[in-house]
């Protein structure tokens, strides 16, 4: 029987009546489908084809060395966020959700950067209280704030429009935060989920920032230049087992502002109104108390990374570049493995919780 090497040899490789037989000879009925393939190996080969492959290994590096560099540069770039603190009478951030973690991040930051502050979430005294200690750090801004349970159905975000429409100046910053699992467990199959806990994430994390954005558009042009923001989630790309619906809801977000990006354009609102989700990854926070060597960041730089990325031209941002190489990392691996490692560790967050409910 003829070895590989034999087979393959340049001498064999010319004799075409030769290598068939070479090639049934050793791998029997597999030989004829190897033969006919044969001819694209030997174009390959050939110095025209080593030209061609090489030509396009290199434009491959060169474009993959553009994709790093321009991710580098949006983390070098400076933020064109001041652009949005326009109005003699003052410019406003709303934050929803920003009682707590990465939304009260975004708070802290936006006054610190000049911008005034309405502060919305569901509990007053916790609304009050974080009003005072912001207003007490910043005393050369306003902070006020709007009660509305985004869980409701009941068209809450129209107390917030009013609320809105009653400021002391132009809102010009919308900060989609609120959001979450917000269930208790946090983790659970999908099959056992009731269905309010269903409609709870629905509600808090798709429907009222659809309905929000929706009604704030018309004062965000008016306003103009605007800025929205979408806090998206890695789970809405991934998705993740044990919070299916959470995952859906921010894949919902995600494809929101690419529409609405794109409707932008399409309504030449594209220059008054810029739009961007942001894709969070594991950040330490009031909803998320889980740790992730090396890719575990503070509510602070989420925010702060998130602002530092404004003007930078792209729909889909990472907040940090811990998330982006997260984020680039998992973009490699076949999605296969992905869930193969995902499953077990989502697993073993469901049956910490289970244990720790069942002893309190
Ligand atoms: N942390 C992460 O690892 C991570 C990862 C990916 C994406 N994200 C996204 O980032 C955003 C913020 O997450 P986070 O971890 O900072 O959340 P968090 O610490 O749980 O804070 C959530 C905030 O939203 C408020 N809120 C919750 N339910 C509400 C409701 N029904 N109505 C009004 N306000 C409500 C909370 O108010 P109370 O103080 O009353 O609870 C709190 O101020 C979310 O959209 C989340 O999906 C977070």
């Amino acid at each position: 029987m003829p070895s590989i090497a034999e087979i393959f040899s340049p001498a064999n490789m010319a004799n075409d009546e030769q290598l068939k037989r070479d090639l049934y000879t050793r791998f029997s009925l597999l030989g004829i489908p190897l033969y006919y393939v044969l001819p694209l190996y030997r174009a390959w080969a050939s110095d025209a084809g080593r030209t061609i492959t090489s030509n396009l290994g290199t434009a491959m590096i060169l474009y993959m060395l553009y994709k790093a560099g321009l991710q580098v540069w949006q983390m070098v770039r400076p933020s064109t966020l001041q652009v949005y603190c326009h109005s003699e009478k003052g410019s406003w951030a709303l934050v929803t959700g920003s009682t707590d973690g990465i939304g009260r991040a975004f708070a802290d930051e936006l006054l610190n950067r000049g911008f005034n502050v309405l502060l919305h979430g569901r509990n007053k005294e916790k609304l009050v209280r974080v009003q005072k200690e912001l207003a007490g750090k910043y005393p050369r801004r306003t902070v006020d704030y709007v009660v509305a349970d985004a869980s409701s159905y009941d068209r809450v975000e129209l107390n917030v429009v009013e609320k809105v429409k009653q400021l002391p100046g132009k809102l010009t910053i919308l900060v989609n935060n609120v959001g979450g699992v917000n269930t208790s467990p946090a983790y659970c199959a999908f099959k056992d989920m009731t269905a309010a806990d269903i409609d709870t994430q629905i509600n808090i994390n798709s429907r009222f920032p659809t309905h929000l954005t929706s009604a704030l558009l018309p004062i965000l042009h008016e306003n103009r230049p605007a800025l929205i923001m979408n806090a998206g989630s890695a789970a809405g790309n991934l998705g993740v087992p044990y919070i299916a619906t959470y995952s859906a809801t921010k894949g919902y977000i995600f494809s929101l502002t690419r529409a609405l990006a794109a409707e932008l354009v399409a309504e030449k609102w594209d220059k008054d109104i810029e739009i961007m989700s942001l894709l969070i990854n594991n950040t330490r926070s009031a909803g998320n108390t889980s740790e992730m060597p090396l890719f575990t960041i503070d509510a602070k730089d989420c925010a702060k990374g998130a602002l530092a990325k404004v003007g930078c031209g792209q729909i889909m941002v990472h907040t940090h570049w811990r998330h982006a190489l997260q984020g680039g990392a998992f973009g490699l691996i076949p999605e296969n493995m992905v869930k193969g490692f995902m499953g077990p560790e989502m697993r073993k967050r469901k049956d910490e919780e289970e244990a720790k409910l069942k002893g309190q």
